[in-house]
């Protein structure tokens, strides 16, 4: 995600962009820009920094060296091309004239950058957004509306625009599809920006774009146009937030905020690498004939990362019967690893920071095995030293405890997998079919697990006081269970395990007791019936206990659980990544009823850049 930000009114518009572009820097934080247009030059300026937007702002003085109106600003969560300064928007047309800042993903940016070079356009950034500043100035012969409308003809994907151009600097042109773009109605002057925080000081009148339309923005008003470009009335409503809330999306901590977010940073992730059947990997390529020569694939990372690497083993060994090893960042050094050059050594990290599984990942390196990361902050360290890079492209996550990073991951992990057995001629088509649509439907059925949220809420309610809790599972369920209690552990600090449901009886069954909670999961079709009889195993010795089933079998498991969550029913390869919300959701009420600091749990960063 990125943050957006636009003005024309009578007043400097740089000192107001930048006190907008703070208040969205939890949406990105790695770069940061504005474009102004100068009366003296009759020309845009352009001024753009990596770093924080702290960085920019000394650089302008706080805006102070830009004598200007109007001009759009950007704070950036680099999704295509590392966080440098080349990089950071607002993105320019090659004449200089046509200024754009962006927050979302342009999937078709590879042929249009490729049909404009044809052109003869040169381009400067690995960005997509790039693209669509050289597309308007291609079409632009004066209307700077109607070049717009041509260009949202030709480009795919999700996107929040901002448009400035030198030739009609009256005006600023806004697009919004797929990412949240508001417009702020003042008193001779008009802002458009990402979320309300940005413009909260300067005006509480606001109106919320939808899918498609457009608006102009002059000093006078705001004309707003449908897709088909017809004029339309837009209403507008009054916030009463605080801006602290605002920040928040309105929710009361960042981690929820998160957590509701993930069926958009899914669809973010998956939807450009999904297209008419095809897994389409554009950061990444793995030819065949290596492929073929690997004899084992390494899993490293820490923590929930560690978890995924958990699940991604059960799928890429079934799917792909290449010998799978999960090792945690901090082991994997001391355990004389098994790792040459037809390793494939799979690095799992969101912050791409932490330091055990960056260690782990030179020691892979110096093996000789191939690095293929899956990480969610562009350029970070595990990134830059990484072969390749798979990112998740889930936006900043802020909450210490990982949501949207971690079903990213998974899911991403799990399309790798799939593409990897397509590769190989390991699975059937028919299945793979089945798999990829089970992909399109994952957003939202998880939509579907959010709205029911309350019901979790009133589980956390009946359980919230234990001071021990397990979580039992079997296969995909274990893997589910380890990151269930990692969750419950880390923001609410109760007790709690993950074990696979036929260990119980080797020794930890001893610790169960009248009302010890049991989270009993059973998502796994498959091994339902071995579930049902852990939970009777566990009753009989006087468990209360917490169940979570596929709806189908919500009847049955209520008959012998306390309590039965419910999903969907999902590809088993999906159940993880549908299965872990109403776990993440369990932990999130248990540790706000008990008053622990959510979004900064004690003891613990957000990444461990120490070993
Ligand atoms: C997860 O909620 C924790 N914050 C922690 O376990 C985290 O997953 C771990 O530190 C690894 O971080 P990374 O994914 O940024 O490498």
């Amino acid at each position: 995600m990125c943050g957006i930000v636009g003005y024309i009114g009578k007043e400097q518009a740089a000192p107001i962009l930048l006190e907008g572009l703070s208040r969205l820097e939890y949406r990105g934080y790695d770069s940061a820009g504005v474009a102004v247009f100068d009366a003296g030059t009759g020309s845009l300026a352009v001024r753009k920094a990596k770093g924080r937007l702290q960085v920019l702002s000394d650089q302008l003085h706080g805006g102070a060296d830009l004598d200007s109106t109007v001009g759009v600003g950007h704070t950036r969560w680099a999704t295509h091309g590392a966080p440098s300064d080349v990089n950071s928007h607002p993105q320019v047309s090659r004449s200089g004239r046509i200024a754009v800042v962006h927050n979302g993903i342009i999937e078709n940016y590879a042929e249009l950058k490729a049909f404009l070079t044809a052109q003869g356009v040169p381009f400067t950034s690995e960005t997509d957004t790039e693209v669509v500043a050289q597309l308007i100035e291609y079409f632009y012969q004066g209307d700077l509306l109607a070049a717009v409308g041509r260009v949202l003809h030709r480009i795919q994907g999700a996107y929040a625009l901002g448009i400035l151009c030198a030739d009609c600097p009256g005006q600023i042109v806004a697009v919004r599809k797929d990412s949240p773009l508001i417009l702020g109605y003042g008193e001779g002057c008009n802002f458009i920006a990402s979320d309300v925080t940005a413009i909260l000081r300067h005006t509480r009148r606001v109106g919320y774009m939808e899918d498609g339309e457009l608006a102009v923005l002059t000093r006078e008003g705001i004309r707003c146009y449908n897709h088909l470009m017809q004029p339309i009335e837009k209403e507008t409503v009054t916030v009463d937030w605080e801006i602290d809330a605002a920040e928040k999306g309105g929710y009361e901590h960042f981690m929820f905020k998160e957590i509701m977010e993930q069926p958009d940073a899914l669809r973010r992730c998956l939807s450009p690498r999904i297209r008419e059947g095809e897994i389409v990997f554009e950061d990444f390529s793995l030819d065949e004939e290596y492929i073929r020569s690997m004899r084992r694939i390494y899993i490293v990372a820490c923590g929930s990362s560690y978890h995924v690497g958990m699940v991604g083993k059960y799928h890429l060994e079934r799917l792909t019967r290449i010998p799978v090893e999960v090792a945690l960042g901090s082991e994997f050094r001391y355990m004389a690893p098994i790792v040459d050059e037809h390793t494939l050594v799979i690095v799992i990290s969101q912050s791409g920071e932490t330091l055990d599984t960056m260690a782990a990942l030179r020691e892979a390196r110096r093996l000789g095995g191939h690095i293929l990361s899956i990480v969610n902050v562009v350029g970070s360290s595990i990134a830059r030293e990484s072969d390749q890079v798979l990112y998740t492209w889930a936006g900043p996550e802020i909450a210490v405890a990982t949501t949207k990073a971690y079903t990213t991951q998974l899911a991403l992990l799990s399309l790798l997998a799939l593409w990897l057995a397509r590769q190989l001629g390991t699975v059937p088509e028919e299945d793979c079919r089945a798999m990829l649509a089970a992909f399109q439907e994952l957003p939202g059925k998880m939509e579907e697990v959010l709205s029911r949220r309350d019901d979790i809420q009133y589980f956390a309610s009946q359980y919230f006081n234990h001071d021990s809790i397990f979580f039992i599972g079997r296969n995909l369920d274990y893997a589910l269970g380890l990151e269930g209690s990692l969750k419950l552990k880390e923001i609410s600090y109760i007790h709690s395990e993950a074990y696979a449901s036929g260990e119980l009886k080797h020794g930890t069954i001893s610790l169960i007791e009248d009302g010890t909670l049991v989270v009993a999961l059973s998502t796994y079709e498959v091994l339902f019936a071995k579930a049902m009889s852990n939970v009777v195993e566990v009753k009989a010795r006087g468990a209360s206990v917490l169940a979570l089933a596929t709806a189908p079998h919500r009847e049955e498991m209520a008959r012998t659980a306390d309590s039965v969550m419910t999903i969907p029913e999902i590809h088993a390869l999906l159940l993880p990544v549908l299965g872990v919300v109403p776990l993440q959701l369990f932990a999130y009420y248990v540790a706000l009823m008990r008053g622990c600091d959510i979004d900064k749990p004690r003891n613990l960063a957000k990444s461990v850049t120490v070993e």
